[in-house]
């Protein structure tokens, strides 16, 4: 205990230990372990680099980025013998047990203002059924279809795990095999306040927040997750956000375009709707793929177009990969700092102990988060392939309470989804002008999770359902 309180005294981080003395034993047991956890150089170099640099900016040099190339949508993709051929590869990989689905949960989830993990938030039209629902039926569907068990790997945090995993185990997995669902709880950051202090949520407690979805990485190694795919033989994981329901978990065609390419990690791009859609871009920098956020992208860039008047940047990352297992390894267990994600800032309004011991919750930003990002991953890996989805069956995440990216939104473009899948089969429903019917609908991703798929189960129904307000297709 001396030791520790030495060190931290040491790294001007002392104060941690103030109400130590008034503490029981509990919770200065309960203490002492969340500071075993704190990385006291990590925090100093972030604190360097973050908090007290004066500049703090990307530091990119924007003359010298370029549009990332892509793979892009034909109009037919089985017609396509580039397309095709990734299917058929794509398929075989599926097949024979090689790909595992990963959903990274461990966010806050702070814009929605929903008070239980967002995977736990009722997202479709008819049967109000979660997000976590919803992909667990697209991975067992997938799962049935190929005829192999198909592990789902769940990224938790210690905020959000003992509820996700309650969910599940009251939903029966929803379906799924209780052995193929494996958990683990992300990595855990200390929050600092504006000066670079960590901050004290409480008499004996740090504030320590996720650290991120880059988290990951290093996530799978640590718990023993990434050990137990390679156990089963699993070479790559689909990864995706659990905000979105319209993702296509188990896509051939991009587990294809990954094996072919060779590639440590794949990304799905999809064209930006409009110049300044806040998602990042996919850009070369210095012969590297590099994801350039919005927020670093200046205005400029995000709006310049090319001689057909088409949006120059236009490939926004809807944060959708593909990862190797052997990528994960070497970056989630490196020490090398090359191989290591970078951290960010993200100033964050963050619950504290003032100075009478007393606990105020500010109105304004006060502290400090550290948090990786998947996608700096990119510039690391070998042979990274980009091929472009078609937004309406791939992405409309729920991020905000209202307006943009909300449940709203989210509900129309799945309804805008099932409308087009039902016209493909032949049956036209009275939709807006951006394809939403007036009506509730909703398809089981157990009938079908594409339109392919949807045409034919529906082609062999005996008696086909009427089309009517709350039409649920089973
Ligand atoms: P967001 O960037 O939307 O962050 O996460 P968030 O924390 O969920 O939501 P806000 O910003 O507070 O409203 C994108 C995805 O990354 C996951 C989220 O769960 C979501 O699937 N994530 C984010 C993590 O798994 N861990 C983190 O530390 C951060």
């Amino acid at each position: 205990m001396q030791d520790l309180r030495e060190r931290f005294e040491k790294a001007g981080q002392g104060h941690v230990f103030k109400y130590f003395d008034a503490l029981d034993k509990g919770e200065q047991e309960a203490l002492l372990n969340q500071l075993k956890m704190v990385d006291l150089d990590e925090l100093e170099r972030l604190n360097k680099t973050l908090v007290f640099a004066k500049n703090t900016d990307a530091g990119i040099d924007f003359s010298k980025l370029t549009p990332a190339p892509y793979i892009p949508l034909p109009p037919e993709k089985d017609a396509d013998a580039q397309w095709a051929k990734a299917k058929e590869v794509g398929e075989e990989a599926i097949r024979s047990g090689k790909l595992a689905a990963f959903v990274v949960a461990g966010g806050q989830g702070t814009r929605l203002g929903f008070n239980a993990p967002k995977g736990l938030y009722k997202v479709t039209p008819v049967k109000q059924k979660s997000l976590f629902q919803v992909f667990a039926e697209k991975i067992l569907s997938a799962s049935r279809k190929y005829g192999v068990r198909i592990p789902w790997i769940v990224m938790t945090s210690h905020i959000n795990n003992a509820a996700t995993v309650e969910f599940f185990e009251e939903n029966a997995y929803f379906g799924l095999d209780k052995g193929d669902v494996i958990f683990f709880k992300q990595g855990l950051m200390p929050a600092v306040d504006l000066g670079g202090k960590i901050i004290l949520e409480g008499k004996g407690k740090i504030a320590m927040t996720p650290d991120g979805h880059g988290g990951c990485l290093r996530g799978m190694v640590r718990s023993g997750a990434l050990a137990e795919l390679k156990r089963r033989g699993i070479e790559c994981v689909s990864y995706f956000q659990v905000d979105n329901p319209l993702v296509n978990i188990i896509d051939p065609y991009f587990v294809g375009f990954h094996i072919l390419g060779k590639s440590d990690m794949s990304s799905k791009m999809i064209p930006k709707a409009y110049a300044l859609e806040k998602v990042g871009h996919f850009c070369m920098l210095d012969g590297k793929l590099t994801v350039v956020e919005y927020s670093d992208l200046p205005a400029q860039y995000q709006e310049q177009v090319d001689e057909n008047g088409k949006l120059k940047f236009i490939a926004g990352s809807v944060a959708i990969h593909i990862l190797d297992v052997g990528f994960i390894e070497r970056l989630g267990s490196s020490t090398k700092p090359e191989d290591r994600l970078p951290f960010h800032r993200a100033n964050k309004k963050i619950p504290f102990i003032d100075d009478s011991g007393v606990l105020q919750k500010p109105e304004k930003p006060n502290g400090i988060k550290f948090e990786m990002f998947v996608f700096d991953a990119l510039p690391m890996a070998a042979n990274p392939v980009i091929i472009e989805g078609f937004r309406g069956d791939e992405f409309s995440p729920v991020k905000n309470a209202e307006g943009l990216d909300s449940p709203a939104t989210c509900k129309a473009h799945q309804k805008a989804q099932w409308a087009r899948w039902l016209a493909a089969a032949g049956v036209n429903i009275d939709t807006d002008k951006d394809g939403v019917p007036g009506i509730d609908i909703e398809i089981s991703p157990l009938f079908a999770s594409n339109q392919a798929d949807f045409v034919a189960s529906w082609n062999a129904l005996g008696q086909k359902p009427e089309i009517r307000n709350g039409l649920y297709i089973a």
